[in-house]
C-alpha cells in the first residue's frame, strides 16, 4: 500500500525531554509529529499549549500535526498557528460554527483537520467535508494514551473511504487511538493512510522507535 504516513503521538513521550524525543522520532522515520493538546475541559486531561509548541518548533522540520482537544477552540486557533502548527485538527463539538473555524485555519494557511469521536457520525461534517484536508477518526474516546482500540470504528473508516472515492475528494484519513501491531493492517486496509500511535511506537520492542515505525508501515 502506497504513501502510508506515521504520526507518532508525543503524549507517550518523556515530557521532561520533549525536544530530544521529537529528534528521536524524526531519526526513527516519523513523517509528522502528533501533538495532543488537552484542556481538562473538552477531555479529562491536561497537556501542553502554544508556548511549549513554539519552543519545540526548532527541534524538527517535520509537520506538527496538532490535535486540539480543547473547547471552545475557535479563539485559540491563531495562537497554535503562530506557535508552529502545520495541521490544526479540531473537534466539531468544540466550536460554535465549524465553517468559521475551518475558514480561519484556511486563512492562516494551515491544513485543516477535523476529528470524529467514536460516537460522532460522519454526517456531522458532511456539509464541510470538501473543505477539509484531513479527517481524524478517533478509535478511542480522547483524553489518554494506552487505551483499547474500539473495533466498531473500522466500519466508519470504510464509509469515509467510500465517500472519498465516490466524490473524488483527496482528504487524508488519519486514525488515532489504540493502534497497535495486531490492528494496524485492518485500519490501513479499511482506508486510513495516516496512523497515529503513542504507546506502540514508544513502548514496543524495548522502545525501538525505528523498528516500530517500520512495522506500522509494513503492509
Ligand atoms: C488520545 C490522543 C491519542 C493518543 C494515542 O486522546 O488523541 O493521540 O495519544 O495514543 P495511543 O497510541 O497510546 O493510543
Ligand atoms: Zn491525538
Amino acid at each position: 500500500m502506497k504513501n502510508i504516513k506515521i504520526s507518532p503521538s508525543i503524549l507517550s513521550a518523556d515530557f521532561s525531554q520533549l525536544g530530544n524525543e521529537i529528534k528521536r522520532l524524526e531519526n526513527g522515520g516519523a513523517d509528522m509529529i502528533h501533538v495532543d493538546v488537552m484542556d481538562g475541559h473538552f477531555v479529562p486531561n491536561l497537556t501542553i499549549g502554544p508556548p511549549v509548541i513554539s519552543n519545540l518548533r526548532k527541534y524538527t522540520k517535520l509537520p506538527f500535526d496538532v490535535h486540539l482537544m480543547i473547547s471552545p477552540v475557535h479563539k485559540y486557533i491563531k495562537d497554535f498557528a503562530e506557535a508552529g502548527a502545520d495541521i490544526i485538527t479540531i473537534h466539531p463539538e468544540a466550536t460554535d460554527k465549524l465553517e468559521d473555524s475551518i475558514n480561519l485555519i484556511k486563512k492562516l494557511n494551515k491544513k485543516i483537520g477535523v476529528s470524529l469521536n467514536p460516537n460522532t457520525e460522519i454526517n456531522t461534517i458532511i456539509n464541510q467535508i470538501e473543505n477539509i484536508d484531513l479527517i481524524l477518526i478517533m478509535s478511542v474516546f480522547p483524553g489518554f494514551g494506552g487505551q483499547k482500540f474500539i473495533p466498531e470504528v473500522i466500519d466508519k473508516i470504510k464509509d469515509l473511504k467510500k465517500i472519498k472515492e465516490k466524490n473524488n475528494y483527496n482528504f487524508d484519513i488519519e486514525v488515532d487511538g489504540g493502534v497497535n501491531f495486531s490492528n494496524f493492517k485492518e485500519v490501513l486496509e479499511a482506508g486510513a493512510n495516516i496512523l497515529v500511535s503513542g504507546t506502540t511506537i514508544f513502548k514496543e520492542n524495548n522502545g525501538n522507535i525505528k523498528k516500530n515505525i517500520e512495522i506500522l508501515k509494513s503492509i
